[in-house]
């Protein structure tokens, strides 16, 4: 988007485009449809000037002034469906799930995620039906979730291993490339049978994974505007495209080749992950099914989570006291952490909570489609319109939430709201048919986490630095990670 949107405003036809567009906005078509607000746009381009890289934030503001909580919005050429109440957020994923349970047809999605075969953006059918099955069984059950205990327990001891390493170099610890090379490593031991984070082979392929998600999180122009689908041509964006989409394939053409020269020379399943683990490339193989999403999907939202989470963390002092004060009562001594034990992390749990709260990993979540003209709240909404869900706006909605903005793990101490998607106000991670099917996985591996470097170390800022200079931006891309890498000087515990 940023190259499209700064391609845009540089240009002379854009100058020329404003003149023209600003002398007759268009104005609402008089029609008998009781369509849902809009704010003025401009010709061909639409309300495409008004938003920028960060959606969630230039979206809710619209809203607030434009639409409410349903508002219209023609991106290029495209009528897109903005949501930002919990009440027309249930009207769609619950009560009309049926009719938004498709993705729209993305031309930049087919090229990253194989033709849509992914099941993130496959359309919605029996095709799909299958493989979320296929992976809600073999990847995302309760019970696979226990059985990957081991692949987090091993790579939670190499993290410490890491940290206090640095400690002894009386280096800072770069949290932020942590989390995505830890949540990277459960990942691709738990799909693949082996990590790629080692060496230069695993430098190219975080720089990969890098740019996989900042494109992701970009506008399509030819998508939005099919007339100018030269102007993305010149900006050099789907040069990036087509770049990382044959970078990811070359990567996962390899690891089904080593894959299946090992069973050739007598290795048989058990994935590449030794100890005769199966892992989900055994499973895809055995149905000859080619899939990255637990890969695509899974990596970048879980590592955002925890590195959102220590960030607020060290931006509260006082909180980050009380939930290692907790870590350290439950477990009392033992190095170990069971479920159990977690289970009983009620602020840990909360202090998650609430960071999922403020700072949802893909705050507009995964656009949706209407198959057919539908009512929502008495506005008509046509066949074939787009539909973001602005998760981030409702989860600071003043109607609903004392202070919003304000990072109080407390107040979910007492409170029911969880984030499973039964509940609108909280929804990270979407809800009904299309829903996120990860979310026992991502909340294992980052309670596992957290509840370690807290009851394992002490945290602070490097250089006495002091909470409040701490670096609170985001970052554009499909996932909405901190600007800056957090930095942090761990001091092992008991010292
Ligand atoms: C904190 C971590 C995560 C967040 C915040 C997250 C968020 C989301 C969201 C917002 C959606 C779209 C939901 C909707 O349209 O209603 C989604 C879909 C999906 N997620 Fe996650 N996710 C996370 C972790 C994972 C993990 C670990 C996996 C798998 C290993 C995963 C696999 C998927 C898949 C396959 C879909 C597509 C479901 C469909 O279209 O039917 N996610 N996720």
């Amino acid at each position: 988007m940023v190259d499209f949107i700064t391609f845009m405003y540089a240009s002379p036809f854009f100058i020329l485009l404003f003149f023209l567009g600003k002398s007759h906005y268009f104005t609402r078509l008089s029609t008998k449809k009781n369509l849902p607000p809009s704010p003025p746009r401009l010709p061909v381009i639409g309300n495409l000037h008004q938003i920028g890289p960060l959606l969630h934030r230039d979206l809710a503001s619209l809203s607030q002034r434009h639409g409410g909580p349903l508002m219209l919005l023609h991106l290029g050429s495209v009528p897109t469906l903005v949501v930002s109440s919990a009440d027309a957020a249930r009207e769609i994923l619950k009560t009309k799930d049926l009719v938004f349970a498709n993705r729209p047809d993305v031309r930049m999605w087919r090229r990253l995620l194989y033709d849509n075969r992914e099941v993130s953006v496959a359309p919605y059918g029996e095709y799909w039906r299958q493989v979320k099955s296929i992976m809600v069984l073999h990847l995302l059950s309760n019970k696979r979730v226990e059985s990957c205990n081991e692949v987090r327990e091993e790579e939670m001891a190499i993290v410490v291993e890491k940290i206090k390493k640095s400690r002894e170099h009386g280096e800072a610890v770069d949290l932020s490339d942590l989390f995505l090379t830890f949540t990277n490593d459960v990942v691709c031991m738990v799909t693949f049978g082996r990590k790629y984070s080692e060496g230069e082979r695993g430098r190219r392929f975080k720089k990969m994974l890098g740019e996989f998600f900042a494109v992701l999180g970009g506008f399509d122009l030819e998508d939005l505007l099919p007339r100018f689908a030269w102007v993305a041509r010149l900006s050099g964006f789907d040069a990036r495209v087509e770049k990382v989409a044959r970078e990811l394939d070359e990567f996962l053409e390899g690891v089904v080749e080593e894959r299946l020269k090992k069973q050739a020379e007598g290795g048989g399943g058990g994935g590449g992950g030794g100890g005769g683990r199966e892992d989900f490339v055994d499973i895809l193989l055995k149905i000859q099914k080619d899939d990255s999403d637990a890969y695509t999907a899974g990596t970048d939202t879980t590592a955002t989570v925890i590195e959102w989470a220590f960030t607020k963390l060290l931006k509260h002092p006082k909180v980050l006291k009380r939930t290692q004060d907790e870590v350290r009562t439950v477990l009392k001594g033992k190095q170990q952490i069971s479920q159990d034990d977690i289970n009983n992390m009620k602020y840990l749990k909360a202090v998650l909570k609430e960071t999922l709260r403020l700072h949802p990993p893909i705050p507009t979540l995964v656009p949706r489609i209407s198959s057919q003209d539908v009512n929502i709240m008495g506005y008509d909404v046509e066949k074939g319109t787009r539909v973001i869900i602005n998760a981030w706006a409702i989860a600071r909605d003043p109607k609903v939430w004392d202070e919003p903005d304000e990072f109080r793990p407390e107040r979910f101490l007492d409170c029911s709201i969880d984030f499973k998607g039964f509940d609108f106000n909280l929804i990270p991670f979407g809800a009904g048919r299309r829903g996120c099917p990860g979310i026992t996985f991502a909340m294992t591996t980052n309670e596992n986490i957290l509840a370690n470097l807290l009851h394992k170390f002490d945290w602070e800022l490097p250089n006495g630095g002091k909470a409040e200079d701490l670096d609170m931006n985001e970052r554009h891309g499909l996932t909405i990670r901190k600007r800056t890498p957090l930095l942090a000087v761990a001091t092992p515990f008991p010292s």
